[in-house]
């Protein structure tokens, strides 16, 4: 089965977060299923930069209104498909901020551009090639489905992954044209959200199948709660929205073999991995304290991770033997208030407030406990990296997180089934009471080390949830979803 899969981010050429992970690894993982895919992606300085043995496969004269070069390459044992347009595409830094961190102004017509080209790439534009299935990815590629509706010309069946459903991509109504839709898709059932163009809801509405990251996410957004306010429209839409949970690449994700681990160990090796919390400690000017519970957290700093949270709570958390280490890149006011605590308690407090995946990786190895304090979390990521590196996860009960974490409660841990802790709901006591619950726990050595022992056994791959889309895909395509088994 040959897949489309249009995307805005893709590891390692270009990611802001766990979007860019998942459209990076899923690929490897269809493989195994008989399901190759090409990923469509706007050709960003870094994209292009990446591409091997390139070749243009389409010269596209006028896509809304540009000229477009079409390449198609191949780079870490992808096959990509890249939409060269300079003026749209060709900047550094982050794909969607302008240096200054606000939008690009232009945003909506880039995301139009990357998806007019995957709708015609579905029509069949390219006789070279056309997907069986095509799969498109969070708001930036919403709009889709929206074109093979108004063109009316047969195309393959779309299915949509909803990452995160609080970004959502409006722009204003007058755009409608230089986004290249009729009159008549400014409609309730069509693009048209609360008076503007809503790229997330049009693939709400028009995709074929929609799916969340997570079982539980795709319960809780069909909630006035947790719906942004398109729990209606995703409740109508139910019987083709299911929850498949994302899993990470096991080979990125590898104590025995990171390059950014300073002492390498097994998966579940708990006595091996200590050299590596001193080393950490050190590194970052913390006492070389063992005994001190040593937490981390790598996150965009922002109210849906909780950040804010933790910033309110630090000082009490320091009355106790507790040492945190966070990197992390997001809101302002978040980030100057981790700096001013960290001048505070340099005793106690380490902030690498960058952009750092060495960083990142490192911290998981050397920590005893992760933090995943979020607000809501469609599927979460960190938890993954905690569990495979024998970090406790400590986490609030939302989202892909309780579909993740087995609390630590007394008769999970009589059952040896425990691997994180749980807290709901999301405020400062609660996340103080879980981690001065953990605390209690680290003390205990041999329980902490049994739910170590749980998490890296826990399985985290892309294996088998890879499988639940591969039947997806394959019955979409009218073919046997059994042939994936
Ligand atoms: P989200 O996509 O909502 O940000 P996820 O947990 O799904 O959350 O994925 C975030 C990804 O980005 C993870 O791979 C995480 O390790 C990574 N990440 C986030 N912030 C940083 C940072 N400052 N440095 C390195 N990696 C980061
Ligand atoms: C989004 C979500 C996160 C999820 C990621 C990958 O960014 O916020 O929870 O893990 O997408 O699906």
């Amino acid at each position: 089965l040959q897949l489309l899969s249009v995307a805005s981010e893709m590891y390692p050429f270009v990611k802001t977060g766990g979007l860019g992970d998942v459209v990076g690894s899923l690929p490897t993982a269809l493989r195994g299923y008989g399901i190759q895919t090409r990923t469509l992606l706007p050709g960003y300085r870094s994209v292009m930069a990446a591409l091997e043995n390139r070749r243009l496969v389409l010269h596209m004269p006028d896509v809304l209104g540009r000229a477009v070069d079409l390449w198609e390459g191949h780079a870490r044992g992808h096959t990509l498909l890249a939409i060269d347009v300079p003026e749209l595409y060709d900047r550094p830094g982050n794909p969607y901020l302008a240096p200054d961190g606000r939008d690009w102004p232009d945003n909506g017509i880039r995301y139009a551009v990357l998806a007019r080209v995957g709708a015609s790439l579905a029509q069949g534009c390219w006789e070279e090639w056309r997907p069986d299935v095509v799969q498109t990815h969070d708001w930036q590629t919403g709009l889709l489905p929206a074109y093979l509706r108004y063109d009316g010309i047969a195309a393959p069946p779309v299915a949509h992954v909803i990452h995160n459903l609080a970004f959502q991509g409006l722009f204003p109504r007058d755009l409608l044209h230089a986004f290249g839709l009729p009159d008549h898709a400014m409609q309730m059932d069509g693009v048209e959200y609360h008076g503007q163009i809503g790229f997330m809801k049009s693939a709400l509405q028009m995709a074929a199948r929609l799916t969340a990251v997570s079982p539980t996410y795709a319960e809780e957004i069909q909630t006035p709660a947790e719906g942004m306010g398109l729990d209606g429209l995703l409740r109508s839409r139910s019987d083709v929205l299911s929850g498949i949970l994302n899993g990470i690449d096991l080979k990125e994700w590898n104590p025995a073999a990171d390059p950014s681990v300073i002492f390498p160990y097994a998966v579940g090796d708990v006595v091996g991995r200590r050299a590596n919390k001193r080393v950490f400690q050190a590194e970052f000017g913390l006492p070389q304290n063992p005994d001190a519970l040593l937490l981390g957290m790598v996150s965009r700093l922002t109210t849906q991770k909780g950040a804010d949270l933790l910033a309110e709570i630090a000082p009490r958390l320091f009355e106790h033997p507790i040492q945190m280490a966070i990197v992390g890149v997001g809101d302002a006011a978040i980030m100057r208030a981790f700096a001013t605590l960290q001048s505070r308690y340099p005793r106690n407090l380490v902030c690498h407030l960058r952009y750092s995946e060495t960083l990142g990786h490192r911290l998981h190895s050397a920590v005893d406990a992760s933090l995943v304090p979020s607000r809501f979390e469609p599927c979460g990521l960190t938890q993954f990296h905690a569990l495979r590196y024998g970090s406790i996860p400590i986490a609030a009960r939302v989202g892909g997180l309780s579909d993740t974490i087995v609390d630590a409660n007394s008769a999970a841990i009589a059952e040896g089934v425990a691997n994180g802790i749980l807290f709901s709901p999301t405020n400062a006591d609660t996340l103080f009471g879980a981690i001065r619950r953990a605390q209690g726990l680290f003390r205990q050595k041999a329980i902490w080390a049994r739910l170590q022992r749980n998490g890296a056994l826990h399985d985290v791959s892309w294996e088998g949830k890879a499988a639940y889309y591969a039947r997806l895909f394959l019955e979409m395509a009218g073919r046997d979803p059994r042939s994936a088994d």
